[in-house]
């Protein structure tokens, strides 16, 4: 059977794009495969060193996740820190990571780049802990985005070298999984790009009613079409890129028409955008809050994660520990 790991870093509140892009995805895959879901708390540490919220941002992550459908009793749900194995598989795997291969890695430069006074050990190391995070539970897919394929070409080259190494079949070569025609992209409200964090450009899991009929208000347009059928600006198109996710086909073909024969308002598109997005939104969101509230829910669901996870770890350490040649007296 398929094992799938995902892990997500707490660094704020999820979005419509995160949503679409992964979570409803990871929601309808539980039930097919076993699948870990973490929040990677110890990553977030290279560029958020901030210890006054880091639980609340993990806090948040766990009840967005549990209130959008992943369901405790059937995927894996945990905090990386509860489950330290991952800090001593990442010290071993790092015995055969090059340093040079590391320094190469593009999300490494990057931050070099935007970065230089804070070039730390664990920016460096990043992806000896992410390969730890996927070899640890032995996933064989990894559901990740362009920007992480990198990350993942790394853990596969490490996989192998340490199955060359020592001559064994023991780590998968964990290959990414593509949602593939179930992939939905979400464009931000900005008129460029995808969905992102910042205040206009993205609309939140959390986000009031109101909050979400301001935003799409006041999402990007452009002076109307002024001849029948002609192209989208990006703004237009973005808003019916996010129509597609949200809306009926009815409704999506009714604004199309509009659009063509150039009668199109864009007040009432962005109205009618704006209902459909509370229909996805606001069940989640109520289940957000309640989730949040309910502290002895929460507590519960991070220790059966962790015992679980703890469970397949420590499995994976003990060999790797023995085909290395670490042995008991
Ligand atoms: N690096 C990932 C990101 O920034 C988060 C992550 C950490 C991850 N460990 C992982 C993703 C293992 C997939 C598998 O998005």
């Amino acid at each position: 059977m398929d094992i799938v790991l995902s892990g997500i870093r707490p660094t704020g509140q999820l979005h419509l794009g995160n949503y679409f892009g992964a979570l409803r995805n990871f929601v309808r895959m539980q039930y097919d495969a076993k699948c870990y879901f973490f929040i990677a708390d110890y990553h977030s540490l290279t560029t958020h060193n901030d210890p006054a919220h880091l639980h609340e941002n993990v806090k948040t992550v766990l009840a967005e996740y549990l209130a959008a459908g992943i369901n405790p009793d059937i995927a894996t749900v945990y905090v990386q820190s509860d489950v330290p194995q991952v800090a001593e598989l990442s010290l071993l795997l790092g015995m055969h990571a090059y340093v040079g291969e590391l320094e190469r890695t593009a999300s490494f430069k990057d931050k070099v780049r935007k970065n230089p006074n804070n070039v730390n050990a664990g920016l460096l190391t990043y992806p000896v802990l992410m390969a730890a995070d996927i070899l640890l539970h032995r996933a064989t897919h990894v559901p990740v985005g362009k920007d992480q394929e990198q990350h993942l070409e790394l853990t596969r080259v490490f996989a192998r070298r340490f199955n060359n190494m020592y001559g064994v079949d023991f780590f998968p070569e964990s290959m990414p999984y593509n949602f593939g025609s179930e992939l939905v992209k979400i464009p931000g409200l900005d008129g460029t790009g995808k969905m992102g964090k910042s205040e206009n450009n993205g609309i939140f899991l959390a986000d009031s009613d109101e909050a979400i009929r301001k935003k799409v208000m006041r999402a990007v347009t452009d002076s109307g079409p002024t001849e029948p059928n002609s192209p989208l600006s990006e703004g237009v198109a973005n808003i019916f890129a996010i129509m597609e996710a949200v809306s009926s086909p009815d409704t999506i073909a009714f604004f199309r028409e509009k659009y063509a024969t150039c009668e199109i308002r864009y007040g009432d598109l962005k109205k009618q955008l704006a209902e459909d997005i509370i229909k996805v939104v606001a069940p989640i969101r109520e289940r957000i809050e309640a989730i949040k509230c309910d502290e002895s829910y929460l507590r519960r669901v991070v220790r059966d994660g962790a015992e679980k996870a703890r469970e397949s770890a420590d499995r994976t350490v003990a060999e790797v520990r023995r085909i290395m040649g670490i042995r008991p007296f």
